[in-house]
């Protein structure tokens, strides 16, 4: 009997603003993701700390040429299908199709493009996966609405995607309706185009704008079940279990507490309601929803088909201030942890616990009894191209064995549903929360460094080959 059911997708996963690079091309708007800039203005801009809507001298935009897939689509897909991927998770970028975020007659040119991406995957067999919205909302309706705090993003948002499921009809079975949604609580810019104003309550601001998105969310599943018969939607959600730091029941609660803050978003898409702690945690809070009755109807109506999730590690958690000074991981983590003194970590302070991923997967099954999609996963570090221009990375093919491993247990000894397996990055991008190339996900190298110089060409690393065998035997070989 093998781990892996026959269908298991097993492919890669990326976002357009970090690899597609062209940013200013063929009639593309400006998003978000174009203007947070390289350098230590990014964490700033990316919480809406620090407003730029619009691209200045001083700093530097990676995602302006990223890795320029745009034009090196084919070559690149073509490498994905060498190692035999099934499925090939991408977003779309909504300024491609919209460039104002909300025009009535789309760009022509945004749409072939992805026209011409999904053929290029289905010419191959594999499955494309995408995500309607990965950190992109559009800065004309930044401007207009205010992002995501305003209820009006979603009519917006509901024109686009009806714009995309009507051209990619057939072709397209999975969506993701929002990367990391979770996320708008941590980088409210980035996750929702959101800025604060003086006196305002950030934290009623951020609600508001999660409940805009998942009402969004709800109304683009139903959507989508309306134009497309054969649609599966999923929600997306940053994960990883937080662990109580000690087994002091405060450190437990907390812990919960914590898991909360994710599990708000998820509980909304997946059971089409908010948890009754959720609304009292509100009303605790000062923050009044914008809730109507047609938003809970909907919610009801749009639940997701299965929970897709990124998963890079677990996350820890603890009541005592003294502890929490103490164990606080310094930097620039989106989601704030306390080190694990258990666990290892990536040269980025990223803790690596592939048990905390079969520990999450049986979380979010028990919790939502729907089949689960592993959307990203995978290890961040540095390469080195040798004078052969070979570049041998073990250290990543043991950070994937060991969570495909686990991945693996969870299917076969947890006896959970589990539809496939998108690794993070399959070919070098700019890291989303540092703005580096130098913080390489890939099988393939790209040969670009943190300056922006580099001649673009690919090269494959020894995890390709290696992955390419585990897509082979199904996830059998994993030596
Ligand atoms: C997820 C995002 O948070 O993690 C990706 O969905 C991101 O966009 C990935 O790239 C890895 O994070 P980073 O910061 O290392 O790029």
């Amino acid at each position: 009997m093998s781990t892996f059911p026959k269908n298991f997708l097993w492919g890669g996963a990326t976002a357009a603003n970090q690899c597609e690079g062209a940013y200013n091309v063929d009639g593309r708007g400006l998003s978000t993701v174009d203007v947070i800039p390289f350098g230590p203005d990014r964490m700033k801009v990316s919480r809406g700390q620090m407003k730029m809507l619009a691209c200045d001298e001083e700093h530097r935009y990676p995602a302006h040429e990223a890795v320029d897939l745009y034009h090196h689509y084919k070559e690149d897909i073509a490498l994905f299908a060498e190692m035999g991927f099934k499925v090939y998770r991408f977003s779309i970028a909504w300024t491609r199709i919209l460039p104002n975020g909300d025009d009535a007659v789309p760009n022509e040119a945004g749409l072939a493009f992805y026209d011409s991406l999904i053929d290029e995957c289905r010419k191959y067999g594999i499955e494309p996966l995408i995500t309607i919205c990965h950190f992109d909302t559009p800065i004309a309706l930044i401007k207009k609405y205010g992002g995501w705090k305003d209820r009006r993003m979603i009519d917006a948002y509901l024109h686009y995607c009806e714009v995309i499921f009507d051209r990619y009809k057939g072709r397209v079975h999975y969506w993701l309706t929002f990367n990391e949604i979770n996320m708008l609580l941590h980088m409210p810019f980035m996750g929702a185009g959101v800025l604060f104003e003086e006196g305002e309550n950030e934290l009623e601001v951020k609600y508001r704008a999660a409940h805009y998105e998942i009402v969004a969310s709800a109304r683009a599943v139903k959507l989508a079940h309306e134009m497309m018969s054969d649609a599966m939607m999923g929600c997306m959600l940053a994960a990883g279990q937080y662990y109580p730091f000690t087994c002091r029941p405060d450190d437990v609660y907390t812990a919960m507490e914590a898991d909360r803050d994710n599990y708000f978003f998820i509980d909304a898409q997946a059971r089409g309601e908010y948890p009754v702690w959720a609304w009292k945690r509100m009303e605790r809070a000062g923050i009044t929803l914008d809730c109507t009755a047609d938003d809970l109807a909907v919610m009801k109506e749009g639940t997701v088909d299965f929970i897709s999730f990124s998963y890079y590690a677990s996350r820890a958690a603890s009541a005592d201030p003294e502890t929490v000074k103490k164990y606080r991981k310094p930097g620039n983590a989106a989601i704030m942890s306390l080190k694990n003194p258990y666990l290892d970590a990536s040269e980025w302070g990223w803790q690596i616990d592939p048990l905390g991923l079969r520990i999450t997967m049986n979380t979010l099954y028990d919790r939502y009894r729907k089949p689960l999609f592993i959307v990203e996963n995978g290890l961040g570090a540095v390469d080195t191209v040798e004078a052969d221009g070979s570049i041998h990375d073990p250290y990543r093919i043991d950070y994937l064995r060991a969570h495909i491993e686990a991945m693996g247990k969870a299917i076969s000894q947890d006896g959970l549903p589990l539809l496939g397996y998108t690794m993070w990055g399959p070919i070098d991008l700019v890291s989303a929360s540092t703005g580096e190339m130098k913080k390489r996900y890939g099988f393939i190298y790209v040969d670009k460094d943190n300056d922006g110089n580099g001649t673009l060409t690919r090269r494959r690393k020894d995890s390709f080959y290696w992955y390419k065998k585990v897509i082979a035997s199904n996830g059998e070989d994993l030596d």
